[in-house]
C-alpha cells in the first residue's frame, strides 16, 4: 500500500524510530544459539567463506560508510584483510585482485548505477564470487550477485538513509561472525556478540528515548555554518555518516575526522563558531579521545559528546554530554549512529528544510 507517516511528521523520523523493529527483523532466523551459521548467506556460503582470503567492499554514500565499519569488524574478528572503496572510483581504475578475494557490494536500493557498474566490472577481475547486502528484493544488484543477504528494513522513503544503514551494519556483523566462525574466531567471542545482537533492538529503543534531549541540543546548531564530527576506530565511519546526514538535510557544512588527525590540520578551524560532535564509546581508545577533546576545548570549541554511561566524562562549561546505555563494543557503531541521526533530523526541522526530499538529491542515483 501507499507508505504513510502515521504519527510522525516526516518519513525520516518514522524510519529512525522503526530501527528497533527492523533490526530485530534483520536478525530473525539468522542467529544460532551461540554462532551465526553461514547458511543465511545461501547454501554455498560455507564452502565459499572457507576459501576467502580477502574482501573488497564497494558502495556509495551511506552504504560506503557501512563498508568502512565492516573493515574494522572483519579484520578484528575474522582476521580477513579488507579494502573498501566508493563505487565511482573503483569502477574506473586498475584494480589488483589477490587470489581468493570476495567482492561485496552494499546498497539500500540495489539500483545505484555506480555500484551496479562496479559489480559488472568485477566479473572480469577474477574474484572468487560476489555478495550483495541489499534492502530491495529483486533489485538488479540482487539478481546479478552470487550470494545475497537482504537487510529486510522495509521501504525507506526519506532520501537520507537511516534504517537502511543500521540494518546494513547488522547484516555486516552477521557476515563478520559467519566468516569469523569459519576462520577460527573464539567460540566465546562469537557467543558474546550473538547475545549482544539479541539485546540490540532493546538498546536502540533506549537510545531513542534521548530524542527530547537531542532536540534540545539541536538549537545550538541552527545558526551555525559548520560542524566537525570526531570518532576513532570503527566510530570514525560513524562520524563520517553523522556529517553526511547533517550536510544532506540541514545544509550545514560538516566534516568528519578520526580524532587523532585533529592536530594535523582541522584544529585550525576550531573556534566558538564550530560545534564539535564526538562519539565516545567505552573502548580502548577512550583515553586518547578524551585528550583530543581537551585540545578542542582549549580552543574555545563547543563540544557535544555522546558517551557510554559507564564512562567518566563530565559536563562542564562548553562541554555537553549525553549518555548512552552500555553496549558490547562490537555493536557500539550501530548504537552511536542513532543519536547522530536524531541530531541532524532536529537541526533540519529547526531550519525548516525539506527533510524527506533535500534539495539536489535523489533517493537512488540510477544514472552516473
Ligand atoms: C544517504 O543518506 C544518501 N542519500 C546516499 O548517500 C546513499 O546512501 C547512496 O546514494 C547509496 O545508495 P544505495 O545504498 O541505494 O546504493
Amino acid at each position: 500500500g501507499v507508505a504513510s507517516k502515521g504519527e510522525y511528521r516526516h518519513f525520516m523520523q518514522k524510519e529512525i524510530f522503526e530501527q528497533p523493529a527492523v533490526i530485530a527483523v534483520a536478525l530473525e532466523g539468522r542467529l544460532g544459539e551461540r554462532t551465526v551459521p553461514a547458511e543465511c548467506f545461501g547454501p554455498d556460503a560455507e564452502a565459499l567463506f572457507a576459501r576467502v582470503k580477502q574482501v573488497h567492499i564497494v558502495a556509495c554514500g551511506t552504504s560506503y560508510h557501512a563498508g568502512l565499519v565492516a573493515r574494522y569488524w572483519l579484520e578484528r574478528y575474522a582476521g580477513i584483510p579488507v579494502q573498501v572503496e566508493v563505487a565511482s572510483e573503483y569502477r574506473y581504475r586498475t584494480v589488483v585482485v589477490p587470489e581468493d578475494t570476495l567482492f561485496v557490494t552494499l546498497s539500500q536500493s540495489g539500483e545505484t548505477a555506480d555500484t551496479l557498474a562496479a559489480l559488472r566490472f568485477s566479473r572480469e577481475q577474477g574474484y572468487l564470487g560476489s555478495l550483495a547486502i541489499c534492502n530491495v528484493p529483486g533489485s538488479s544488484l540482487v539478481r546479478e550477485s552470487d550470494l545475497t543477504l537482504m537487510t529486510q528494513a522495509g521501504p525507506e522513503i526519506g532520501v537520507a538513509s537511516t534504517k537502511a544503514f543500521t540494518t546494513q551494519l547488522t547484516a555486516l556483523m552477521l557476515l563478520t561472525l559467519a566468516m569469523g566462525r569459519v576462520k577460527g574466531l573464539a567460540a566465546e567471542t562469537q557467543a558474546e556478540v550473538v547475545a549482544a545482537l539479541r539485546a540490540l533492538p532493546q538498546l536502540v529503543s533506549r537510545v531513542l528515548k534521548l530524542d527530547g534531549a537531542i532536540e534540545a541540543l539541536s538549537t545550538a546548531f541552527a545558526e551555525k555554518h559548520h560542524a566537525l564530527f570526531l570518532g576513532r576506530g570503527a566510530h570514525f565511519p560513524i562520524a563520517l555518516e553523522g556529517a553526511l546526514k547533517l550536510k544532506e538535510i540541514s545544509y550545514i557544512h560538516a566534516e568528519a575526522y578520526p580524532a587523532g588527525e585533529l592536530k594535523h590540520g582541522p584544529l585550525a578551524l576550531v573556534d566558538s563558531e564550530m560545534p564539535v560532535i564526538s562519539v565516545a564509546p567505552n573502548d580502548e581508545l577512550l583515553d586518547k579521545l578524551k585528550s583530543n577533546l581537551q585540545e578542542v576545548k582549549a580552543r574555545g570549541g563547543e563540544l557535544f559528546v555522546f558517551a557510554d554511561e559507564q564512562v567518566e566524562i563530565m559536563e562542564e562549561e562548553g562541554v555537553r554530554v549525553l549518555l548512552l546505555p552500555h553496549v558490547h563494543e562490537a555493536l557500539a557503531p550501530i548504537l552511536y549512529t542513532v543519536p547522530l541521526q536524531l541530531l541532524s533530523y532536529h537541526v533540519a526541522v529547526l531550519k525548516g528544510t525539506d527533510v524527506d526530499q533535500p534539495r539536489n538529491l535523489a533517493k537512488s542515483v540510477t544514472v552516473e
